[in-house]
């Protein structure tokens, strides 16, 4: 029976260190800003974005800038997927990683897909990765810091397991919650008219700041002991479903602009 156990714990575990590594708000996470956005934009927006999509959804297309990752043809666009920040610095004073960032990546997306010459492919392209940046620099730790790679380097455990506080904030504490994307998006915090007319109309350099300032706090309130489970989600969640909301929010309402 031991021999057993022992030969089912060795590969389970060796998965379970490997399958979760450098996923982004995970599938679940990035779903959900896409789906609330879908459910949001005018109907002229949805025909358009139907049509360069082909019918595919955008809760569907919110993973794809993370499939493509494992592809070297695709290594370019690793670093637009966060951008870490030195000490107490700010983004906007920071020094810029040369080969790209969140930010930036967003203002690109959004300059391919305004520009009437653009190629078609390349439109469907950027907006593919639009969707999810949106999605990614609504995740604190995408603006966490540099020294420890937006917490990557963070070791702690979830439940029990290894993980790091990176991944914590990306998938952890959203995909053991037990709800499916549609559930998530459902059920996400309901928030007065004028709030969410506030959060939609909030330039990108807010977002940005948000994400950070959260980040910090995510840093200063990290328990001693880092063995995490429900008292770390109980404290946090709200938070995630909160950056979700936003994340969707102004997705739509980009989406809007961009197609209008
Ligand atoms: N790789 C290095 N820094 C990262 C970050 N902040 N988020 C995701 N991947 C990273
Ligand atoms: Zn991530
Ligand atoms: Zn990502």
């Amino acid at each position: 029976m031991k021999a057993i156990l022992i030969l089912l714990w060795v590969p389970l575990s060796v998965f379970g260190w490997s399958n979760t590594s450098d996923l982004e708000w995970g599938a679940t996470g990035h779903r959900v800003v896409g789906e609330l956005a879908a459910q949001r934009i005018s109907k002229r927006t949805a025909k358009k974005i139907d049509a360069l999509l082909e019918g595919v959804s955008l809760a569907e297309t919110s993973t794809f800038a993370d499939e493509i990752k494992s592809d070297k043809r695709y290594r370019a666009y690793s670093p637009w997927h966060y951008a870490n920040i030195k000490g107490d610095e700010t983004y906007a004073l920071s020094k810029k990683n040369e080969k790209g960032d969140i930010v930036r990546a967003i203002k690109q997306c959004i300059e391919v897909l305004k520009n009437p010459t653009a190629d078609r492919s390349d439109k469907q392209f950027y907006l593919k990765l639009l969707v999810h940046f949106v999605g990614d620099i609504h995740q604190p730790m995408h603006l966490g810091k540099l020294s420890d790679r937006g917490g990557n380097d963070v070791e702690v455990k979830w439940f029990g397991r290894n993980s790091n506080l990176h991944r914590l904030w990306d998938s952890d504490m959203i995909d053991d919650y037990g709800m499916s994307y549609t559930e998530i998006t459902v059920n996400l915090p309901k928030v007065k008219k004028s709030e969410l007319k506030k959060i939609a109309s909030a330039p990108l350099i807010t977002w940005v700041n948000e994400s950070h300032d959260l980040a910090k706090q995510i840093y200063a309130t990290l328990p001693e002991n880092t063995n995490l489970g429900y008292r770390y989600r109980y404290d946090h969640f709200n938070s995630v479903r909160m950056q979700l909301l936003k994340g969707g929010i102004r997705l739509a309402a980009l989406l809007d602009e961009i197609f209008k």
